[in-house]
């Protein structure tokens, strides 16, 4: 049987909740201060209680006082469920830095009570099946990029060790956070042009004007603004490899001047007349689907074909959720909730969340709920409810006192806060991203950049 432990110094509210708890079968005990929930929390394991239901206001000591001082001898995760009279935002703030399962405010409703309960032993169960994640990898090269098994995965392993030796060009497909320009990376380091650089240049964040001089560079004088001869990124990336990012969104214009690159293998700097002569391996990425486009009138059929030599197709993350698992191990060992923690654990319940969700943000997405989920379970087990999808209507902005408090690093505040401000203003204009990017003061391809980064 459950054992609870009411503490509370009103004999009334004791009685009320004992009746409530024993007419469900629980077993209760009962406490008028902060000394006798110590010494119960001391108790040996038969009669310690499996959850305590503390007022803060304790006759002898603050509740929270009790909390902190059991918290330094049990260490995390009490089962305390914190009463009071007064739902201010730091008491319970602090309750549940200081480790408290949750937090009710008297009067309270007792099918309420009863319910959040429940559901405490209900997540204590699940909780304590906690996967073994450690076995899921088994031995794993430490410089392993890409994770994942699925049959679908391999198929791109072995394209891309295929084409390691040679210099063709690749085009990497996939919806966004799939992984492209990490194949891209992947791709570079195992190439003949590994010892060279490999420049990355994102097409869609560059306006048409400035995309031209920035990937073939230009001659001093060739517009207002040039006062030096500049080198593009091809001429950067020469012995190494160019990565063309997000090509689908180039403008015909310079899709045409791309093209006449890729077949002359030569080009002039802008407002120049001088050849210049390249030697770099072209990788070029897009999420979206090019044969689509050209019938749209949008991309040229000709420079598809160039750029699509070999391709590489990364499928979405529903379509091999067998990788799921792999990957949660991945970004759980990769992430820590502090420098000096241990990794966070993944209880059953979250991973069958996980396995059953549609990851429109594919690895990204999964990647950013990790990392999300480990400071809220404060690095310890990840449970289904520390699990926020971000298509759900029910996801709260951040509190970022609370983040503060918790010790949570600047970078990792600023993308919660982006995140929120992206999904904020796509849900107050239903999903319309034009509208949505505005609202923001940006670019729609700015604003679609940083949904994709955000897994939005
Ligand atoms: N198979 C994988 N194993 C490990 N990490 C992955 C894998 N796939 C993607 N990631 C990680 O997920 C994040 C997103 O991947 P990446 O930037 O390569 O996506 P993308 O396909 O280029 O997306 P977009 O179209 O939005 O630019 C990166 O942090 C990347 O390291
Ligand atoms: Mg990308």
């Amino acid at each position: 049987m459950q054992r609870i432990l009411i503490a509370d110094d009103d004999p009334a509210i004791r009685d009320v909740l004992k009746d409530l708890l024993e007419d469900e079968g629980f077993d209760v005990v009962e406490a008028d201060s902060g000394a006798s929930v110590l010494n119960a929390l001391t108790a040996s394991n038969g009669d310690r209680p499996g959850l305590v239901m503390m007022d803060i206001r304790l006759p002898d000591q603050s509740g929270l006082d009790v909390l902190r001082e059991a918290q330094s001898s049990q260490g995390e995760g009490l089962p305390v469920i914190m009463m009071t009279a007064f739902g201010t935002s730091n008491v319970a703030i602090e309750a549940m830095r200081l480790g408290a399962y949750d937090y009710i405010t008297k009067p309270f409703d007792l099918d309420d009570v009863l319910l959040t309960i429940k559901r405490y032993f209900e997540r204590q169960q699940l909780s304590n099946q906690v996967i073994e994640l450690s076995s899921l990898l088994g031995e794993r090269d430490p410089n392993e990029l890409i994770i994942g098994k699925s049959p679908a995965m391999q198929e791109v392993y072995k394209t891309i060790g295929r084409v390691a030796g040679s210099d063709a060009t690749v085009l990497v497909t996939g919806e966004t956070g799939t992984g492209k320009e990490l194949v891209a990376t992947v791709l570079h380091r195992i190439s003949t042009y590994a010892h060279g650089p490999l420049i990355k240049v994102n097409c869609a964040a560059l306006p048409e004007t400035l995309l031209e001089s920035e990937l073939f560079g230009h001659e001093k004088g060739a517009f207002t603004g040039a006062i030096n001869q500049r080198k593009g990124r091809f001429e950067m990336a020469n012995k190494g490899t160019i990565f063309l990012d997000e090509v689908g969104e180039m403008s015909l214009a310079t899709q045409k001047k791309l093209l006449r690159v890729l077949q002359e293998r030569e080009f002039e700097r802008v407002g120049g007349s001088v050849s210049v002569k390249i030697d770099t391996r072209v990788i070029a990425a897009t999420n979206k689907i090019l044969p689509q486009e050209i019938e749209a009138g949008r991309f040229r059929e000709d420079l598809y074909y160039r750029l699509n030599v070999i391709s590489v197709y990364l499928p979405p993350l529903r379509d091999r959720k067998e990788d799921i698992p792999l990957l949660v191990e991945y970004f759980v060992g990769k992430h820590r909730y502090r420098q000096d923690a241990s990794p966070a654990r993944v209880s059953q319940d979250a991973m069958n969340a996980m396995m059953e969700y549609d990851w429109p943000g594919n690895v990204r997405e999964l990647q950013n709920l990790i990392e999300r989920a480990i400071v809220l379970s404060q690095g310890g087990i990840i449970t289904a409810d520390q699990i926020d999808f971000y298509g759900a209507d029910t996801r709260k902005l951040i509190d970022v006192g609370d983040y503060v408090r918790r010790g949570t690093a600047l970078t990792q505040i600023m993308a919660e806060v982006e995140r929120d401000a992206l999904h904020e203003a796509l849900q107050q204009n239903d999903g319309d991203r034009a509208a949505a990017a505005s609202a923001l003061g940006l670019k729609v391809a700015e604003f679609n950049k940083r949904c994709g980064e955000r897994g939005l």
